[in-house]
């Protein structure tokens, strides 16, 4: 029997010792996966999001697993807040490595009737946070003699993605900002890179797999309608996984990307290659 991709180990054990990483959003779905594995390889991992009862399973998983793992309590959107909580990491433990900025949120809403508030908050957790959180943790990485900055993307705005204004815009921003932070922090030795899933079935994708509310229920149907999407959409012939992206993360985030700064790592089995216009 062929070991499941997800548990093959890739990185040297330990590669992360000693080390302090920072996931927005590391609770549930594609962060979570980050911190697992970046905790599995030594890291101390600090999992933020604004929601306590996210994180409080997250965090008894990741010690339980033997991980070094703490919560923060974090809302990307305020930059003064964010500031007194990356400082008070540092405070803590000293120093700040690794910097994921993976918190993000998003909804499927016309464009013609998306509120003026639906569209602030999009824009302000997935982009505006990407930059606060950057802004707050880069003095930190550089007294330290740098750092690594990998925030999380999307490839939905290389075409564009009907319902989806909000997202797609925050996400060029990303790799706008990923690009010029790169270019700007080069010189203390801090990189910034970003990464851009392709369909990960968390709960947000699932949902959008589901069927109508009034469809005769069948338990399977989500998981059918997405291998059928993938055997038809991704060349690689299956969704991805966290444990994917994650990977891609740790590549970055090691010594394996130490010439690496100001790139866009798409991690999508070629799914937006292969895509035709809408
Ligand atoms: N369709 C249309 N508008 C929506 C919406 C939806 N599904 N969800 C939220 N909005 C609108 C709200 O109506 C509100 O606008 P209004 O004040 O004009 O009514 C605005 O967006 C802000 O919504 P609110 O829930 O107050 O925002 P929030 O800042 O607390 O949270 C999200 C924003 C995106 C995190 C939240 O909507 C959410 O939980 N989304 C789904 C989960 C998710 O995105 N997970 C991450 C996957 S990448």
């Amino acid at each position: 029997m062929t070991t499941p991709h997800d548990q093959l180990p890739v990185f040297r054990s330990r590669l992360f010792d000693g080390q302090v990483a920072l996931i927005t959003g590391g609770g549930t779905g594609i962060g979570f996966g980050i911190a697992q594995l970046l905790a599995e390889l030594g890291a101390t991992v600090i999992i933020a999001s604004r929601n306590q009862t996210h994180l409080e399973p997250a965090i008894e998983q990741l010690r339980a697993a033997g991980g070094k793992a703490d919560s923060l309590i974090l809302d990307v959107r305020d930059s003064d807040g964010v500031k007194a909580a990356i400082r008070s990491v540092a405070d803590r433990l000293g120093r700040i490595d690794v910097l994921v900025n993976n918190a993000a949120g998003n909804f499927y809403v016309p464009s013609e009737s998306m509120s003026a508030n639906a569209w602030r908050s999009v824009i302000e957790i997935d982009l505006s946070g990407t930059f606060f959180c950057s802004q707050a943790v880069m003095p930190i990485m550089r007294d330290h003699g740098g750092g690594r900055i990998v925030n999380i993307s999307m490839t939905l705005h290389y075409r564009g993605w009907p319902l989806m204004a909000h997202a797609t815009a925050a996400k060029a921003g990303i790799d706008a900002v990923t690009r010029t932070l790169a270019l700007e922090w080069a010189r203390h030795g801090i990189r910034v890179n970003a990464v851009a899933p392709g369909p990960v079935p968390t709960e947000g994708v699932k949902k959008a797999f589901s069927a109508p509310p009034d469809a005769v229920p069948d338990v399977f149907s989500v998981e059918r309608a997405m291998e059928d999407y993938a055997r038809r959409s991704i060349p690689l012939a299956r969704m991805g996984s966290p444990r994917d992206i994650a990977n891609m993360v740790a590549f970055l985030a090691s010594p394996a990307g130490d010439w690496i700064t100001g790139s866009i790592m798409v991690v999508d089995g070629g799914e937006w290659l292969q895509k035709g216009p809408h």
